[in-house]
């Protein structure tokens, strides 16, 4: 099942908290008109800080939380400092206000008949998956009905973050390349050795990180036919399909390439259909 997709509308947010959790990385809660519609998880949102000329196009961020309190939309996003975006977006304080526009795109696909659901996560791609283990697997979990197991990994130990609410819905595997923390290497190290008696039929993956963690998933994946959805991240402008500037190369089932945008098909796609293009730009 896909989760549903509701209309998008551009509202100004006022920022009631904007914590500095991990070194240079950030969560961001705005409260938004109550009209905001409700997002689905693996959508995202572009967020501007119109008092600004510069940057000019706003940043895709991925919705982390969600929830409505008093008749306003809470909306939560956690992001990484990458650039001068994401660097204004950390110097804000409460009460300033930043033009969002959302929920946009396709979100991940929930079955609640999985028994076994496996988040693959680098870096700052806890956040969408966060928000889909709680939204769309906590009474499954709760009830015992699914087991849930998260691997993040980051390059230090530091750089871990999101562990906090993730950790009391799930199973938490650690691993940074350079072993201050958990496992040392790479996340999908640990995601292989642990595949092997997996029901395929009773099993999802999801995954969001970095270009090469979501190329090494892929490989792991290929090997067997469990299910993959991944969300990927590709410069955008418009956010909302019209501009073309985030088309990347997708297979059918034929291995035929065709462009599918990242802002209006994804963020969300099943691993297989990732084009090897995809990665060549790392
Ligand atoms: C659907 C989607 C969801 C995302 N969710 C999150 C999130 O939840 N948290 C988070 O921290 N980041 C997220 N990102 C990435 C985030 O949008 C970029 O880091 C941000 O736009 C960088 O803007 P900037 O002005 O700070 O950096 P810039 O100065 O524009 O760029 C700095 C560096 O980041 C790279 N970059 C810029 N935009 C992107 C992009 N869209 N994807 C990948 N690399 C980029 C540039 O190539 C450059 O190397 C998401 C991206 C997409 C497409
Ligand atoms: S960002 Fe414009 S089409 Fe995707």
């Amino acid at each position: 099942m896909k989760t549903s997709r509701e209309h998008p509308s551009m509202v100004d947010g006022e920022v009631i908290g904007n914590v500095e959790v991990s070194p240079n990385h950030f969560r961001l809660t705005l409260r938004l008109p109550g009209t905001f519609s409700t997002p689905s998880p693996g959508q995202f949102v572009m967020i501007r800080d119109l008092e600004r000329r510069e940057p000019l196009l706003p940043r895709p961020l991925s919705v982390y939380g969600f929830h409505r309190e008093g008749g306003y939309a809470i909306l939560v996003l956690l992001y990484r400092v990458a650039g001068l975006g994401t660097s204004l977006f950390s110097r804000l304080r409460s009460k300033a206000f930043l033009n969002v526009l959302g929920p946009l795109g396709r979100g991940f696909s929930v079955d609640c008949d999985v028994r076994r659901v496996i988040l693959v996560a680098g870096g700052v791609g806890v956040a969408p998956l966060t928000f889909l283990l709680r939204e769309g697997y906590s009474q499954t979990n709760a009830s015992g009905k699914t087991q849930t197991t998260a691997y993040v990994g980051a390059r230090t130990a530091e750089l871990l973050t999101g562990l906090d609410r993730l950790e009391s819905f799930c199973d938490l595997r650690i691993a940074t390349n350079d072993g201050s923390a958990g496992h040392q290497g790479l996340v999908t190290d640990l995601v292989r050795s642990d595949l092997n008696g997996c029901n395929p039929e009773e099993t999802f993956i999801y995954g969001c990180g970095p270009a090469a963690m979501i190329r090494s998933l892929g490989l792991l994946v290929r090997k067997t036919a469990i299910r993959c959805e991944v969300s990927i991240e590709e410069r955008m402008a418009c956010g909302i399909g019209a501009c073309l500037g985030c088309a990347v190369a997708i297979t059918d089932g034929k291995g035929l390439s065709d462009y599918q945008r990242v802002c209006k098909e994804g963020p969300v796609f099943n691993i297989l259909d990732i084009s090897p293009v995809f990665f060549s730009n790392e």
